[in-house]
């Protein structure tokens, strides 16, 4: 069983996804954490993320970085996001997610065009969203707890401006496929979340 999960920056997908594949036993790949290794490693490189030919040479990272911490930090997002619209960085990092897809057993994977590009005849596709207001919320409550010194307004503008990126882009946007189930977590909780894509998965599956 493939379980493909999309959606925008903040809207709860990580968690989801995290939480379908133990409650279905399967392993998950969380596909942004590769395009952010890339944008970790043209930072480290101090070459540019919006050539593309410079983000194509960061494809080839070190497996040892997809642990590095700093790779949660909003620049990490940002510079992922950047690199992330150059169609030879998203070619580079295709075959890595559809052999992660074909496990036996088969697999839960969260990103932005899982189940338009990566997996297009996964057996069940979730789009989780949620309003602008509600992820600026709680990334702004995530990095305050994290002691991060930002204000609620330069959060907005990231998210805003991330999604801008994500959406626009030519190259696999960010948007629902035909026969994804949407589910709109704006007045969810995490665990009524979890509970409503669990749901969702064995109806469908
Ligand atoms: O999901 P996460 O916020 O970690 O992703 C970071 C960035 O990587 C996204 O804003 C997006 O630009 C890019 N990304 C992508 N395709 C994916 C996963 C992430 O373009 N499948």
């Amino acid at each position: 069983m493939i379980i493909a999960v999309d959606g925008p920056t903040a809207s709860g997908k990580g968690t989801i996804a995290s939480s379908l594949a133990r409650h279905f036993g399967l392993p998950h790949l969380d596909t942004g954490l590769l395009y952010r290794a890339v944008g970790r490693q043209v930072q480290l490189a101090g070459t540019d993320p919006d050539s593309e030919s410079d983000a194509l040479a960061a494809t080839d990272f070190p497996d040892s970085l997809l642990d590095d911490p700093e790779l949660r930090s909003e620049v990490s997002g940002s510079f992922a996001s950047r690199v992330s619209v150059h169609p030879k960085v998203r070619a580079a990092l295709l075959e890595r997610q559809r052999t992660f897809a074909q496990r036996e057993g088969g697999a839960v994977l969260d990103g932005r065009d899982i189940g338009t590009v990566i997996c297009p005849d996964a057996d069940v596709k979730l789009f989780v969203t949620a309003s602008l207001d509600a992820r600026t919320d709680r990334r702004f409550a995530e990095l305050k707890g994290q002691g991060r010194d930002v204000t609620r307004d330069e959060v907005h503008e990231q998210i805003a401006r991330r999604d801008e990126r994500d959406m626009g882009r030519k190259d696999a946007p960010l948007v629902a496929a035909q026969d994804a189930f949407v589910l709109d977590t704006t007045t969810l909780d995490k665990e009524a979340s979890i509970a409503a894509a669990v749901e969702i998965v064995t109806q469908h599956a």
